[in-house]
């Protein structure tokens, strides 16, 4: 058998503050689905079959929970566990079912070296109706982590998980376990922690209008509309949710077959129009987006909820 690999990105799931606003706001901005809910988290999917997309739970603490990534068969969940396991990596939980609520399926856990829990899992229930709305998104593209260690955390993805290197910008490693330019990448930063997850839509009308959506709900561009002049060369639109995190519409994201030529930071970096294609240096993220996408927003509010707590505990 050759080697077991990843084959997709399945989507998150994400600690909130509070829920209901949180799924209202993924629901009629965002412009995803309820699928799935029990106590205390949601489901929800996008336009594509994909079961869910994102999972809502309510904690004190905004933060990423979980990536879900998708394998292939059962043999591959097995053959990856084995793999991991066998080279040292932090087993969270070993192959078994999944949860029926989740779509079912079979899959195991484990850590990264920075600590993020990884679902690698098969045979998940899949949506035989696809939603016919072109102006919401159709599945999760991409997830950027921050990392102070980039090259041995993109080596974690390549050695364990089967991905592939596309590019590297001189600030962000780019790597794909599919036809898609990137379905991973991580950028150099001071923490470890979620930079942004990217949503697919369908083309660049698609993308205009989740964005026009997302302006008459007085939601703030944080960066674009753009053109990224780097790896990937995909048009973006940036937010921030009512938690902190920064996500993104995409759309025409570069696809990568096996002749895909890799490229570093001498090549990304002659690129004359840096950053975006279409206003050059001048269209850079808001501060707001910048402290969203390093993970200060929610730290900042964490911390808070720390000190309100242990006023509650003192008082
Ligand atoms: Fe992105």
């Amino acid at each position: 058998m050759s080697e077991p690999k990843v084959n997709g990105l399945r989507g998150a799931e994400l600690a909130v503050y509070d829920l209901n606003a949180s799924v209202d706001f993924y629901l009629k901005n965002w412009g995803l689905s309820e699928v799935g809910r029990s106590a205390d988290r949601v489901y929800l999917r996008a336009t594509g079959d994909e079961h869910h997309v994102i999972t809502l739970h309510e904690r004190p603490k905004a933060g990423l929970l979980a990536v879900n990534m998708a394998a292939q068969d059962s043999a591959t969940v097995d053959g990856l566990h084995a793999k991991t396991k066998a080279m040292g990596v932090e087993i969270v939980s070993a192959p078994a079912a999944l949860a029926a609520e989740a779509g079912g399926g079979y899959g195991f856990e484990l850590r990264t070296p920075e600590g993020h829990l990884i679902r690698i899992s098969s045979d998940v229930a899949r949506h035989r109706d696809v939603i016919a709305d072109p102006t919401r998104p159709i599945k999760a593209n991409h997830i950027v982590f921050n990392s102070p260690d980039i090259d041995n955390q993109m080596q974690f993805f390549l050695d364990m998980l089967g991905f592939k290197f596309s590019d590297f910008s001189g600030h962000m490693h780019f790597i794909r376990c599919s036809r898609n330019h990137h379905a991973v990448a991580i950028a150099k930063a001071n923490g470890a922690g979620l930079n942004h997850i990217a949503f697919e839509m369908k083309d660049f009308d698609s993308l205009m209008r989740g964005v026009g959506r997302m302006r008459v709900a007085e939601e703030e561009i944080g960066w674009g509309v753009g053109r990224h002049a780097g790896p990937g060369r995909n048009i973006f639109s940036y937010f921030v949710d009512p938690n902190g995190f920064a996500i993104e519409y995409t759309a025409e994201v570069d696809q990568a077959g096996d002749d895909y030529v890799s490229r570093r930071e001498d090549y990304w970096q002659s690129v004359p129009i840096r950053p975006c294609a279409w206003a050059g240096a001048k269209m850079l993220p808001t501060p707001r987006m910048r402290d969203a996408m390093s993970g200060k927003l929610i730290n900042e509010r964490n911390i808070n909820c720390d000190d309100a707590i242990s006023e509650k505990m003192a008082g």
